[in-house]
C-alpha cells in the first residue's frame, strides 16, 4: 500500500482513528498526513489501554517512527495542536503546512451562536466561520503564528517526495461523505468537501498518485447534530440495542439507525473506494469481540459481510472487532490485496 486514503462513508464517527492506528502499526506507515476540515473532528484511538481523541494530529501517531503532517487544506487551532503534540510527544515528528488557516477565538464565538448552533448543530469548533474567512481571503495563516514556527514544513513536497522514494504514505480524511458540503445533506453539512478527492487536494497530491481508497463504515449508522438520518431509531431503541455513543468533540448523544446499504453504495461511488473497512462488528454481534480471523466470526456476521460486498462491489478487507488498535481482522492477504 504505497499511498492509501482513508475516509468515512457515512456521517463521521465510523472509526477512522481505529482503522488508521491499526494500519500505521500493521503496515509500518512512514508518513501520515491529515486532510479534512480541522478540529471539528475527533478521531478515537485506543492503544495499550489508553484512549486518545485526536482532533489535529494524524491517528498514525501510535507508530513512533511515523511522520505526522497536516496538509494546507486543513484548519488549525493552535491550542489544540500544541496540546496534542505534548500529549503524544510528537515534537520531532509533527509538521504543519504554512498555508493552513488558523482558527481564532472570533471563529469559535461565531460558531457557538445563531443559525450554526441552532439550525445546523455544528461542533462549535470555529471551522465553518474560519473557512468562510478563508474563502473571503481574510483568514490568518499558520505561517503568521510565532508559536507554530518550529513545526512548519512544505507538506505537499514532503508527501510527494516520500511517494517518489517508494515509502508508505497514508492520508487521513475527517467527517464523513454525507457531511460533505457538496455531496452531503445540505445545509446540514460541514464547511467543505470531505470525500477522498478533497483529502488529496487538502494534502497536495494529485489523484493519479493514490493506490487505495479505504472507505470506513460502522456496523450501524450514527449522526450528531441536525439533518436527515434515514431509519432513525428512538433513543430507547438505541439503548436496547446497546448502540449508545457520545460525540467525542461535543459530548452530545449520537443519533443512530441500522446499517444503510444504499448510502454505502453511494459512498463507495463518491470516493472511488477500492476497499471497505467495517468497524464495530462486535457491537452488532458480541461473539465477534476480539476475533482476529474471519473464520472465527458467527454465520450472521459473515453473511452481513458477504451482503455488503455484493451490494457495494468492493472487498471488505478490514473488520473491527473491538476498540483497541490491534482488534482487527485483516483479510488483505487472503483477498490478494497486499501491494
Ligand atoms: P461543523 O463541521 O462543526 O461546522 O458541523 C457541521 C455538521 O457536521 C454538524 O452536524 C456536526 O455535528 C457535524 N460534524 C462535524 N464534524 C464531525 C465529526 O467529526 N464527526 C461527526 N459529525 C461531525
Ligand atoms: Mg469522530
Amino acid at each position: 500500500m504505497p499511498c492509501t486514503v482513508v475516509v468515512c462513508g457515512f456521517f463521521g464517527d465510523t472509526g477512522k482513528g481505529k482503522v488508521i492506528s491499526y494500519l500505521a502499526l500493521a503496515d509500518d506507515i512512514e508518513v501520515a498526513a491529515r486532510g479534512g476540515v480541522g478540529p471539528n473532528a475527533g478521531h478515537t484511538v485506543v492503544y495499550k489501554g489508553q484512549k486518545y481523541i485526536m482532533r489535529m494530529l494524524p491517528s498514525a501517531f501510535v507508530n513512533e517512527r511515523c511522520r505526522l503532517l497536516i496538509g494546507p487544506g486543513v484548519l488549525v487551532d493552535p491550542e489544540v495542536f500544541l496540546r496534542e503534540v505534548e500529549l503524544v510527544k510528537a515534537h520531532g515528528r509533527a509538521g504543519l503546512d504554512p498555508q493552513c488557516a488558523v482558527i481564532e477565538p472570533k471563529h469559535k464565538e461565531a460558531d457557538r451562536r445563531g443559525h450554526l448552533k441552532e439550525k445546523i448543530g455544528t461542533t462549535g469548533s470555529g471551522c465553518g466561520p474560519c473557512n468562510a474567512d478563508r474563502a473571503l481571503r481574510v483568514a490568518k495563516l499558520v505561517r503568521d503564528v510565532p508559536e507554530l514556527k518550529p513545526f512548519l514544513t512544505d507538506v505537499p513536497l514532503e508527501v510527494n517526495r516520500a511517494l517518489d522514494e517508494g515509502r508508505k504514505v497514508l492520508l487521513e480524511g475527517t467527517q464523513g461523505t454525507f457531511l460533505s458540503l457538496y455531496h452531503g445533506t445540505y445545509p446540514y453539512v460541514t464547511s467543505k468537501d470531505v470525500t477522498a478527492a478533497a483529502v488529496c487536494s487538502d494534502v497536495g497530491i494529485g489523484p493519479t498518485r493514490v493506490d487505495e481508497v479505504i472507505v470506513v463504515f460502522k456496523a450501524f449508522v450514527t449522526r450528531v447534530g441536525a439533518g436527515p438520518l434515514p431509519g432513525e431509531l428512538s433513543q430507547e431503541e438505541i439503548e436496547r440495542r446497546g448502540w449508545v455513543e457520545v460525540g467525542s468533540v461535543t459530548g452530545r448523544r449520537r443519533r443512530a439507525a441500522p446499517f444503510n446499504f444504499e448510502l454505502a453504495k453511494r459512498a463507495v461511488m463518491l470516493n472511488g473506494a477500492t476497499q471497505v473497512a467495517l468497524t464495530k462488528m462486535d457491537v452488532l454481534y458480541p461473539e465477534c469481540r476480539g476475533a482476529r480471523e474471519f473464520d472465527e466470526l458467527p454465520k450472521e456476521a459473515k453473511d452481513f459481510v458477504a451482503r455488503l460486498e455484493r451490494e457495494v462491489k468492493v472487498p471488505v478487507s478490514l473488520i473491527g472487532t473491538g476498540p483497541e488498535a490491534h482488534e482487527m481482522i485483516d483479510r488483505r492477504d487472503e483477498l490478494g490485496l497486499r501491494r
